[in-house]
């Protein structure tokens, strides 16, 4: 596991806050990941896992010491060596994943205390040329 970036609110980042991570991979077989992290503990409220060698973006949580049930979209508007913008917006209910300002997916809420949420964290086969944490108005 190569740890590429984190960052952490203490009052939490769900819902409301909007993520945006601009970067680059260099392979065909890239793999990187993000997650949102729950305090305390390593749990994932949500990992976004885009997988380059299967075309494929995994969506799971990983709660109470276990990966939950997986969620799997094969829409997958990412190519190696060329930058990508990825954005995910909490509301009450849902992760929203967009990239390259198209909405690809969205997550249903699995740990529902979103105070929780405290902490963001960025993973292994990404060149990250920005991330920008911004609060956004509900809608
Ligand atoms: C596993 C993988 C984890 C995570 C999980 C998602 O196979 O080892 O890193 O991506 O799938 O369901």
């Amino acid at each position: 596991m190569a740890l590429r970036f984190e960052a952490s609110c203490p009052e939490g980042i769900c819902p409301g806050w909007s993520v945006t991570v601009k970067g680059e991979t260099t392979s065909s077989t890239s793999m990187f990941e993000i997650n949102f992290l729950c305090d305390p503990g390593d749990r994932i409220a949500f990992h976004l896992n885009p997988r380059f060698a299967d075309s494929k973006i995994f969506c799971n949580s990983f709660l109470a010491s276990h990966w939950g049930k997986e969620e799997v979209t094969d829409t997958f508007p990412l190519a190696a060596k060329e930058p990508f913008q990825i954005e995910i917006y909490s509301d009450q209910d849902y992760f929203h994943v967009f990239i390259d300002e198209n909405k690809i997916l969205q997550f249903k809420h699995r740990q529902k205390q979103l105070s929780s949420i405290t902490k963001l964290q960025i993973l292994n086969d990404i060149t990250i040329s920005a991330v920008e944490i911004t609060k956004r108005a509900l809608y």
